[in-house]
């Protein structure tokens, strides 16, 4: 494991990817998306259709060109050196990835990738679900994001540039839940705040006092960090 390692954990829109990129990016250390990884697998199941439950899933997972090129930018995996970052946002890998995630082998499998992509990093951020849990539970740095479920679903629209009516925000709200109580359910790593994190709930709060929030936590526990970058 890295020395500097800072765990994002949190339910579905709640800026953790974002975050964890710009703090990435000011320390100067690799940004890992878990969540690309698993909708990495899902994709691909979707393309071979395999079935989203059964074990034949597993097997396409551990046969699976994929890699995380390892930068600033870490929710650009590659599939056999293809960049699918926009292929994995779609709604279908969305309304899947859920019951993908669920299956402990497939789960074991993106672990192993999540580890050695941070292993010779001089530091990492690494967000997802169960990071300071399960994948890194001796981080120094842990944080759970979160914000109420409306302006999760209203940065959610946002983000993908879709309107915000009333009906659209919703729409999203009630899928984020149905996501959230699902991930939140499962027998492994279910979504929880992990031993030790800090919870930041960001519904008032603007992108850069977030962002400024956990690079204060890095800066208690580095230390000063401004030479790295
Ligand atoms: O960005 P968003 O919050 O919509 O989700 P994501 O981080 O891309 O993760 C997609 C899904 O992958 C989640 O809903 C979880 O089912 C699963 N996931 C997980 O189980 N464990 C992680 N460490 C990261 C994601």
């Amino acid at each position: 494991m890295p020395s500097r390692v800072i765990t994002i954990d949190g339910p579905a829109g709640s800026g953790k990817s974002t975050t964890a990129r710009a703090v990435a990016e000011h320390l100067g250390f690799v940004h890992v998306d878990s969540g690309a990884l698993y909708r990495a697998v899902t994709l691909a199941a979707l393309d071979a259709e395999v079935p989203m439950a059964g074990q034949r899933i597993v097997a396409l997972a551990r046969a699976l060109p994929v890699r995380l090129p390892l930068s600033r930018d870490g929710a650009r995996p590659e599939v056999a050196g293809v960049d699918v970052s926009a292929e994995i946002r779609a709604d279908r890998v969305t309304r899947n990835v859920s019951q993908v995630a669920a299956l402990p082998e497939v789960r074991e499998w993106v672990n192993e990738a999540l580890r050695a992509a941070a292993e010779d990093a001089p530091g990492v951020v690494m967000d997802g679900r169960d990071i300071g849990s399960v994948v890194f539970p001796d981080a120094r740095v842990k944080v759970f994001l979160t914000a109420n479920p409306t302006e999760r679903a209203q940065r959610r629209l946002a983000e993908q540039g879709r309107p915000s009516d009333r009906r659209s925000v919703e729409t999203a709200e009630k899928e984020i839940s149905r996501r959230d109580a699902f991930d939140a359910g499962r027998d492994v790593a279910p979504l929880q705040i992990p031993d030790g994190a800090v919870v930041i709930d960001t519904t008032t709060m603007s992108f850069e006092q977030q962002v400024d929030h956990v690079l204060e936590l890095a800066r208690q526990a580095f230390g000063s960090l401004d030479t790295i970058s």
